[in-house]
């Protein structure tokens, strides 16, 4: 049973205990870094954790990819900006769907996971295996038993004393703080209902190849296949969905939704749904209302609100964020520095200081949160938390190889199959 949500565990000092035993010494020592998944954000996260303000001692070592375009284009985007914090020869990069393993190995004392989020209980669990400080990104799984997986490694990386940052950088907005803290401090009174909404046009599509197995095409265009990304409530409304879990600190006990597609139909655009809509309840009572949709031409708003006895917050994903009180004049803030480097900043400060440092607990709980919702908009039912979190739905293909079989597979007309309500097993 989820009622509390757990914060970002930074600043107790580990008294010279498993942390300074563990990848590197604190201070400023030099800090060798591995990148796992050289994407967008994981090209991204490299520049952010090599510019990161409270040390800058750091050097990336090696750089871990599933194609090799992908690790060339990053590596020149990274080396463009940080030239002489890159320590890369080519006998550090690694190419193919075990070369996570192999950057692991590769000496680094910290592992930035920035696949996609299907291959994250496994990559998370063999970095805190060999001993390695963590950023992983969001979400941290896509299915009930990955949760459950990153739940029981992330108690293993706290046994270790080992370092465990994830990339809900909202947590570190200055904005998102300040706010959050005032509805904590009573500023709106009880939160009567909260909103949250990751509406957008919809992101890539990566087209098929003509040699492509399926399971490189799959892997490719990755957002589009549950066991990959989860569906975009579970990979992007995340976001929102861990700012209602931690304005109410706690996550929500039920839900029930409604979903579909509607614009996304072509094989292009696999399994997932463009839109879904959860009512999501909490222990006390609260609703929470959850929209998100990928549709262009439309609406579009990444935001959060909470509405108390007292007044309401409306916050912007990457926006300002503001205070109404009843009788009072608005309080405002602007976005202040952007999440994606501050989120580096405070995870390379714990490190220099010793001191411990996990958000993988509420990480974990807020990528159920998502998936709960994906479960409840998927199969048309009312769920429990405790239903969706004991799931024994696994969406992990039959192997990891290029030859493996990915779920789903594609209908005679390159159509894949999606979930219907009341029909589809979707817990
Ligand atoms: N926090 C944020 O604001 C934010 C923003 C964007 C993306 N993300 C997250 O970052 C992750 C990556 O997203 P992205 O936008 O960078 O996608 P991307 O497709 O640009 O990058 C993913 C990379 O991982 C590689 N890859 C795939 N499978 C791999 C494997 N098994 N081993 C090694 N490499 C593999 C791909 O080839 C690709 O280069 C996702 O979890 C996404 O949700 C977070």
């Amino acid at each position: 049973m989820c009622t509390k949500s757990k914060h970002a565990v930074a600043g107790t000092a580990l008294a010279g205990l498993a942390f300074a035993r563990s990848a590197h010494a604190a201070g400023t020592d030099l800090i060798k870094i591995a990148l796992i998944g050289s994407g967008g954000r994981g090209t991204g996260a490299a520049i952010n954790a090599l510019k990161n303000s409270a040390n800058p001692n750091v050097k990336l070592i090696a750089v871990a990819d599933a194609f090799q375009n992908r690790l060339d284009n990053s590596l020149r985007a990274i080396q463009a900006q940080c030239k002489d914090k890159v320590d890369v020869p080519e006998e550090r990069k690694f190419v193919g769907l075990d070369a996570y393993q192999k950057a692991i190995d590769s000496g680094a004392d910290l592992v930035l996971i920035c696949t996609p989020p299907g291959f994250r209980p496994m990559q998370f669990e063999a970095a805190v295996k060999a001993g390695k400080h963590i950023f992983m990104e969001k979400p941290v799984a896509v299915d009930a038993p990955g949760v459950r997986r990153v739940m029981a490694v992330n108690d293993e990386a706290k046994r270790k004393g080992l370092a465990v940052a994830v990339g809900h950088h909202l947590r570190h907005e200055v904005k998102h703080k300040e706010v959050i803290k005032r509805i904590h401090d009573g500023a709106i009174g009880d939160v009567c209902f909260l909103r949250a909404y990751f509406n957008s046009s919809g992101v890539w599509v990566r087209k098929r190849e003509p040699q492509d197995t399926e399971m490189q095409y799959q892997v490719n265009n990755w957002y589009y296949f549950n066991w990959l990304s989860g569906d975009h409530i579970v990979e992007q409304h995340v976001h929102d969905l861990d700012v209602m879990n931690w304005i109410k600190d706690a996550c929500p006990v039920k839900a029930n939704g409604m979903g579909g597609r509607q614009f996304r139909v072509g094989p292009e655009y696999g399994e997932i749904y463009d839109h879904h809509a959860v009512e999501f309840e909490y222990a006390d009572g609260t609703k929470m209302y959850s929209f998100c949709r990928h549709i262009p031409a439309c609406w579009n708003s990444f935001s959060e609100h909470a509405h108390g006895t007292k007044g309401r917050v409306e916050i912007q994903g990457h926006g300002a964020a503001d205070l109404y009180v009843d009788g009072q004049p608005p309080t405002h803030w602007e976005r202040g520095p952007d999440g994606h480097q501050v989120e580096m900043d405070d995870l390379f400060a714990a490190l220099a200081a010793g001191q411990s440092y996990n958000e993988g607990d509420y990480s974990a709980t807020s990528t159920m949160t998502a998936i709960l919702g994906r479960m409840a908009t998927y199969s048309g039912k009312a769920l429990t938390w405790e239903e969706a979190i004991g799931s024994t739905l696994d969406l992990s293909p039959d192997g990891y190889t290029w030859q493996s079989t990915p779920q789903p597979e594609p209908g005679p007309d390159g159509i894949y199959p999606c979930a219907v309500p009341g029909v589809s097993r979707a817990v």
